[in-house]
């Protein structure tokens, strides 16, 4: 078959994934010794080894302990450049990007330190390998709206680049309405908003992210299945669903990725496309979620263009740019 090609060579945008999740055990291993950072396991193997995850908590738990490495304006460089180069070599031609400030200012990491870094990686790829690449703020949900608002404010001073907010982290028990007061503060701003809902959480949480939050999209969002009424509404306001399929795998929400419900979602009208999530974490950048969701279900050539479409035309580039890739 010719499908592999096609997923590798089309060019395509990855709308959800965490920088922090692409950090892989051996660049963590190399951070620790540059900064002298102690880590709990002493090989890159036994980390590896330790990537064993039931539910997204006991991912989470292990994905803050690696972003502990991360210390210096240089550390957040090296990490976001080492993403860009496979996402070039995946024929990613646009990236949104996550980070979580709140992972490192409450570890004594500047603001500025974070972003730029970060922010400098995206313009050098974007000059040395003509990806573009832009970033989203993410607050964490387990923490309270207080420290979000704080998170925004610290933030505020590099506006010009951060191009919107999103919501993360663990979403049973930490519903969008949380974080009512801080997204109309950002919508204020006019920032872009996207939140995770509906990952391991109800279809109640997607309902409270599109009217409570206002978000633009869904990050995951395959609980939706689950209500028929947000369904139809789904599909009538072409609320993108960054949905990612390996992920899904690897905390356990589906059992097997012959059964996860992209194609459905897709055939049933709903603009979804195919993201990593934390790369380094689930056994694979954007075209292994392709290949592997594409060979487990038997979709073929229509719904790869169909998806590589949805990824460029639910990005936050503008009309101009989307018009060239369209
Ligand atoms: N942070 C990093 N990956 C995440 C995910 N899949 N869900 C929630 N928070 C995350
Ligand atoms: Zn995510």
């Amino acid at each position: 078959s010719r499908l592999p090609a096609l997923l590798q060579a089309m060019p395509k945008a990855e709308l959800h994934m965490h920088i922090e999740g692409s950090l892989e055990p051996e660049l963590i291993f190399a951070l620790a010794q540059r900064n002298g950072v102690q880590l709990a396991y002493d090989s890159v193997e036994a980390l590896r080894a330790a990537y064993a995850f039931t539910d997204l908590q006991s991912f989470l738990d292990i994905y803050y302990a690696g972003a502990s490495v991360l210390l210096h304006e240089q550390d957040f460089y090296d990490m976001a450049r080492a993403y860009l180069d496979r996402a070039v070599a995946d024929n990613v031609v646009h990236a949104e990007i996550f980070f979580d400030p709140q992972t490192h200012t409450e570890r004594g990491v500047g603001m500025e330190t974070v972003i730029n870094g970060l922010y400098r990686a995206c313009r050098d790829a974007q000059i040395e390998q003509g990806i573009s690449a832009s970033l989203i703020l993410s607050f964490l949900r387990h923490l309270s709206e207080e420290s979000a608002m704080q998170t925004l404010e610290a933030a505020l001073p590099l506006r010009d680049r951060f191009i919107g907010v999103g919501l993360d982290s663990s979403e049973l028990g930490n519903p969008p309405e949380k974080f009512a007061r801080v997204f109309a503060r950002c919508k204020e701003l006019g920032l872009r908003l996207v939140a995770h809902a509906g990952e391991e959480g109800p279809p109640a949480y997607i309902w409270g992210a599109l009217d409570t939050l206002q978000v633009e999209r869904i990050d995951h969002g395959v609980q939706s299945e689950k209500d028929e009424r947000l369904m139809q509404r789904l599909v009538r306001e072409q609320v993108p669903l960054t949905v990612c399929p390996l992920s899904n795998l690897k905390l356990c929400v589906v059992k097997d990725l012959a059964e996860h419900n992209l194609p459905r979602l897709l055939a049933a009208g709903l603009k979804v496309m195919i993201n990593s999530d934390d790369p380094a974490y689930f056994g694979g950048y954007v075209n292994e979620n392709y290949t592997q969701l594409f060979a487990a279900t038997g979709m073929g050539a229509p719904e790869a263009y169909q998806l590589a479409r949805n990824s460029l035309e639910a990005s936050f580039a503008d009309d101009a740019q989307k018009a060239e890739w369209i």
